[in-house]
């Protein structure tokens, strides 16, 4: 059996190596052993999420959150490296953007292992992200380049990547939202037991916040106006917002007070998010994920963004930029909304829930082929 072992640890990997694992699992030629960094370790932050995708129980954890970036990513380098060595996998698999993907990668090519990317080639072309610069990197040393959405290929082959190591496979992350759907589905069978669910009744009709990103949530003066400008959204639709850590360290450190019509909650598990975003009016947001999973269930969705790594969902799906310098006009957009004028969009190809199979087909080619 061949050794695939996946480093994974921040909220959004942990959605794109559950359907990984189960196909893996499913082919019986592969086993698989789980490094979770550590970057997210709050339960709701992570265990939530191991729970709710049926991921096995990881088989290290390396505690290596919090701090700045570099401390991150320096002790991520540092911890994996030693489990990388004793466990000599066949195959290190990476997901994504974030610091435990780009340490990830660097740990396992200076040691020399062969390293897959899933979610390879997105590019936003701006390097005051830092998913940008750990997109770059993990790119830069990767040895299979699993790609989500035509532009991928574009820019892994603007930057000298070979084309016979990229795989146009879908998208993993949808994968696991048609997965959480129908375990959704059956579990709203019986009475829905989320913390949430007396609210979303309650509230009828509401739109769906996330903001985290630090060009949205680190800067004073950023973050009063888009609360100002929140605060006008919440006029029109009451609205249900899932506050990240990193953003309630700003709302407190700043000292603002969300206005009245914005529900603030703690940061949610992966099913209850579905169960309130899938029957949102509309989604307002900075995360990458959502941009992608609300435009395979058509749902609006306005990205708090000057860019986006993801331009598929734009071009062709439900998804609008506000740009900063349009961001007065977001209160406009949610009334149009209301008044039933709603982008029209298309699926993305193969973003059909089995982006993970076709990614297992390669890899049983790619391990007899290893040298
Ligand atoms: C990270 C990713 C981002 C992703 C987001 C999803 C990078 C560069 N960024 O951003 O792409 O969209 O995750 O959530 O990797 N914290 C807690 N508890 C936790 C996790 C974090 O309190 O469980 C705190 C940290 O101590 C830190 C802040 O939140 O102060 C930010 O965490 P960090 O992992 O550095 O980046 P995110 O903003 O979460």
């Amino acid at each position: 059996m061949k050794k695939l072992l996946f480093i994974a640890g921040a909220r959004p990997n942990f959605m794109k190596i559950a359907p990984v694992i189960r196909a893996a699992k499913m082919t019986k030629m592969f086993r698989s052993v789980i490094v979770h960094t550590g970057q997210h370790y709050d339960d709701n932050m992570s265990k939530v999420f191991f729970k709710d995708l049926n991921i096995p129980k990881p088989d290290y954890f390396l505690g290596a959150g919090g701090g700045s970036h570099a401390g991150q990513t320096a002790r991520i380098i540092l911890h994996s490296e030693k489990i990388l060595r004793r466990e000599n996998p066949d195959l290190v698999i990476v997901v994504g953007d974030v610091n435990s993907t780009m340490a990830g990668a660097i740990t396992a090519k200076k040691l020399g292992l062969k390293l897959a990317h899933i979610e390879a080639g997105l590019r936003s072309f701006d390097m005051s992200m830092p998913e940008e610069i750990n997109r770059i990197v993990t790119d830069s040393v990767a040895d299979i380049f699993f790609v989500t959405e035509k532009s991928g290929i574009k820019n892994l082959k603007a930057e000298g990547r070979k084309p016979n190591r990229m795989y146009l496979a879908g998208n993993v992350m949808i994968d696991s939202m048609f997965y959480a759907l129908d375990k959704l589905k059956k579990r709203l069978h019986s009475r829905p037991n989320f913390d949430t669910a007396e609210l979303k009744d309650k509230l009828g009709e509401y739109v769906y916040l996330t903001m985290h990103r630090p060009s949205n949530v680190d800067n004073r003066k950023k973050l009063v106006r888009l609360v100002k400008i929140l605060a006008r959204v919440a006029k029109i639709f009451p609205v249900i917002y899932p506050v990240h850590p990193r953003a309630g360290k700003s709302l407190k450190a700043f000292g603002l007070k969300l206005p009245p019509g914005i529900h603030a909650v703690e940061p949610l598990p992966y099913m209850e998010s579905l169960f309130l975003w899938k029957d949102a009016r509309a989604v307002i947001t900075d995360s990458g994920g959502l941009q992608e999973e609300t435009t395979v269930l058509h749902k609006p969705c306005f990205t708090l963004r000057n860019n986006t790594e993801r331009p598929v969902t734009v071009e062709s799906g439900t998804n609008i930029l506000v740009r900063d310098s349009e961001i007065n006009a977001l209160p406009d957009m949610i009334l149009r909304v209301k008044k039933g004028h709603i982008k029209k969009g298309n699926v993305p190809y193969r973003w059909d829930g089995r982006a993970s199979l076709r990614i297992l087909e390669v890899l049983k080619t790619f391990s007899h082929s290893k040298s």
